[in-house]
């Protein structure tokens, strides 16, 4: 028994959880992800299998993918539409099986999946082949099935991942995305060089940008002492910030089971406004700077409906702070690449709860780290 345990925390390098080493590894796995892949200036991505005729051609993306990594797709959406002008659906995998999908010859089909091997990611990857799409997965595990069946792969250099709630896979994804994106937008002309060197300059400071946020930990669990017998928490963002809302409120819930639910600001209105009691938590992320005024807006509507509100926003924003009552700051970067900084702060304040309730934060009742079942 000892021994087991030795090997345990051994095996979990200091870190009560691995979710904690997990998030601590981040830094690495994003720098890991994007420094193969930059030669000269350039964006090389080696593995995808496609020329730039084909790069020019495609017409629309479709991005399938399950839980997390459906997330990290919602947020290439956002990315690769403005930055490339590709026109972008995004689908969960269980729905995307069966739902006659649309796939011409200029159709790429992006899968997505940290493990390889999740059943229904997988069906549809083998469904949209059938249908003569050329198939690129997003992976993390080598020689997954996923990996070896799709038309190319780009791999995410995450390392192994333990935790069943995802951190470093779903920042590493996050990358992979990024870069696939600024290679088609390079190719397709949608960018320039000057903007490319920006991005690329931005990219690199993001692992000490994430080291940096990952030192607010105990100011997060501080906060986070306040709000372990919540009965429900909400999220709320638009644009970009939405899929970043989504990934923290399911981060939350996994792993603390708290009812939480991600909104869409600008449809908070339509109904979930009237869950919104006395002293009820609003997470609200506001990254994009076009849209903080109408995002300060809707942390108002909650706000006079007794919400508290707390905000993850970028340094400077002290607009924000006026219609807060708690604010995390995130420093400047592309405004492309806010999630990366964004999720940090919401993943920190999920474990935080989760450990303070005394959840087994490694492994949630119910859920599995690969699900190879439909
Ligand atoms: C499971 C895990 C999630 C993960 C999802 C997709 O539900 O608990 O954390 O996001 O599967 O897994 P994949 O390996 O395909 O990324």
């Amino acid at each position: 028994k000892k021994i087991d345990w030795d090997v345990d925390a051994a095996e979990k390098g200091g870190y009560e959880h691995f979710m904690l080493k997990e998030m601590y590894e981040q830094p690495k796995a994003i720098t890991d992800t994007f420094s193969p892949r930059l030669k000269d200036g350039m964006i090389e991505i080696e593995e995808l299998n496609m020329t730039e005729e084909e790069i020019k051609s495609i017409q629309k993306i479709m991005i399938v993918a399950c839980g997390s990594a459906y997330h990290t797709g919602m947020t290439a959406k956002y990315v690769f539409e403005e930055m490339a002008r590709i026109p972008v659906e995004v689908d969960v995998a269980s729905e995307f099986r069966y739902r006659n999908p649309i796939i011409t010859d200029n159709t790429l089909v992006m899968v997505i999946s940290q493990s390889g091997e999740t059943a229904d990611t997988l069906a549809a990857l083998r469904e949209a082949k059938e249908r003569g799409a050329k198939v690129l997965g997003v992976v993390n595990v080598v020689g997954s099935s996923i990996a070896r069946e799709a038309d190319g792969v780009m791999y995410t250099w995450a390392g192994p991942e333990i935790a069943v709630a995802t951190t470093k896979a779903y920042s590493a994804q996050l990358i992979a995305l990024y870069l696939l994106a600024m290679k088609m937008s390079q190719v397709r002309g949608t960018i320039d060089a000057d903007q490319l060197t920006g991005m690329i300059e931005d990219l690199k400071s993001l692992p000490t940008q994430v080291e940096m946020l990952l030192e607010n930990k105990k100011k997060i669990q501080k906060f986070a002492n306040r709000y372990q017998a919540a009965e429900q928490i909400f999220f709320i963002g638009r644009g970009i910030d939405y899929a970043i809302s989504q990934e923290g409120s399911l981060k939350l819930k996994e792993i603390s089971y708290i009812h939480s639910e991600a909104y869409a600001a600008g449809e908070l209105k339509h109904g979930t406004i009237s869950l919104v009691e006395e002293g009820t938590l609003v997470v609200s992320v506001l990254t994009q700077e076009p849209l903080y005024k109408k995002m300060i807006s809707n942390m108002e509507e909650v706000r006079t409906r007794g919400a508290f509100v707390m905000a993850v926003t970028v340094e400077g924003n002290l607009e924000a702070e006026k219609a807060a009552d708690y604010v995390l700051y995130i420093p400047k970067t592309n405004e492309y690449f806010m999630n990366s900084l964004a999720i940090i702060p919401l993943q920190l304040f999920a474990y935080e709860i989760a450990v303070g309730r005394g959840c087994d934060v490694d492994k949630p009742r119910n859920l599995a780290k690969s699900v190879t079942v439909e």
